[in-house]
Parts: structure tokens; C-alpha cells; sequence
């Protein structure tokens, strides 16, 4: 007759799967290093202070945008692109649920803002299309890719094209962080895609009353 086979405890699988998720950010963590040293922009290093700054844009209607235009209220501003299947909408979404929640008075000083990483499929047309599909309160975001360029390292936000295997498309690989930016221009908080809506409605709650 044969050993039973060995029944691993619960607090072994569990080690297991933690040594697993370890591995996991690990990796990600070295990664980010890497990318972040290859740009020169070591993320750790940054200061929250650092975050946001002046850009040039072009809006969802063909009008030129800058950061005065967001000066005087508060800003939620995200980056992504268009095509994305799952970040950024889930992101978008969250931040227009967040405005529902903490009512009209408080949401309308409060500006989302989608900045486009992808140009060259985000233009004028496709942002407006697609802002009035998510959220008609939102500022989309795009412009040349210099300029595009620019806006994201003021934000600290990374980004580059991937295409998937087997498929004709590419995607873009980007930091998916929701910035609640000051009437200042200064930071105040971030969120991801992930955070729950609830902590962004209390984060919009606490920042702006209401
Ligand atoms: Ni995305």
C-alpha cells in the first residue's frame, strides 16, 4: 500500500500563495525601477508635490486647454486611452459614480479630466464620441504626441504601446492612477482604477464638502 499523499496545512498554502503575490509585485516593483531609471524618473523619489505642473491639450470640442483651465476648482484627472477594455473605463466609471454620490454642488467643483496616452487613435472626434458616451461632465484630453508626452511627465505617468499576441491592434501599456489634484494645481490624493467607490466619494467628501 502507497503513502497517502502529503496534506499540505492551510497555513503552508498560505505561505505559498503569499511567497506567490510576493513574487508577483516583486517583479513589478523591478520593473517600474527599470523603467522609471531608463526615463530617469525614479518614482519613489518623486514627491507628491512633484505631480501635475503646466501642459497644452486639446479638448473633446477642438478647443485648446491648459492648466489654467483647470485652476480655481478641484481636478480628477486621469490618463489612458480610448480602446482600453478595462482600466480606464472602470477608472472613468468610478469617477463618475464618485461625482453621483457626493451630489451636483460638490461634483461641480470638482472637473474630470480623461488625458489621452494614445494620439494617434484618440482624436478630436473619437474623444468626443467617446467622453459623451462615459460622462459628459469629463475634459478628454489629447493632442500631439509631444504634447501628450509632456503632460504625462508632469503627472508621472508612464505609458507605451504593447500589442497582444495574435492580434492586429496594439494596446498602450499606462499608470493607471486617478489624481484628485487642489483649486491650487497641487496634489491632494490618488486612486486607482481598483479603489473602491466609496473611498473615492469619502476622499471627494472630505476634499471639497458635501
Ligand atoms: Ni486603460
Amino acid at each position: 500500500m502507497s503513502k497517502p499523499p502529503p496534506n499540505p496545512s492551510t497555513t503552508v498554502l498560505r505561505t505559498v500563495r503569499w511567497l506567490a503575490v510576493g513574487a508577483i509585485v516583486g517583479l513589478g516593483a523591478a520593473w517600474g525601477v527599470k523603467f522609471w531609471s531608463d526615463s530617469g524618473t525614479p518614482p519613489h523619489a518623486v514627491a507628491t508635490a512633484a505631480i501635475g505642473g503646466p501642459f497644452e491639450l486639446v479638448d473633446q470640442n477642438g478647443r485648446t486647454r491648459t492648466e489654467a483651465d483647470l485652476a480655481g476648482r478641484f481636478a480628477l484627472i486621469y490618463f489612458g486611452f480610448t480602446y482600453c477594455p478595462d482600466a480606464c473605463p472602470t477608472a472613468l466609471i468610478a469617477i463618475s459614480e464618485a461625482l453621483d454620490r457626493i451630489g451636483p454642488a460638490a461634483a461641480a467643483r470638482i472637473q474630470p479630466v480623461f488625458v489621452s496616452v494614445d494620439p494617434e487613435r484618440d482624436t478630436v472626434a473619437q474623444m468626443s464620441a467617446y467622453v459623451t458616451a462615459i460622462d459628459e461632465r469629463l475634459m478628454g484630453l489629447t493632442g500631439t504626441p509631444e504634447q501628450v508626452a509632456r503632460a504625462a511627465r508632469a503627472y508621472r505617468v508612464f505609458y507605451r504601446k504593447a500589442t497582444p499576441q495574435g492580434s492586429a491592434e496594439y494596446l498602450v501599456d499606462h499608470t493607471s492612477l486617478i489624481y484628485l489634484m487642489g483649486p491650487d494645481g497641487k496634489y491632494v490624493a490618488h486612486f486607482s482604477h481598483e479603489t473602491p467607490v466609496e473611498r473615492i466619494e469619502e476622499a471627494l467628501r472630505r476634499a471639497v464638502g458635501g
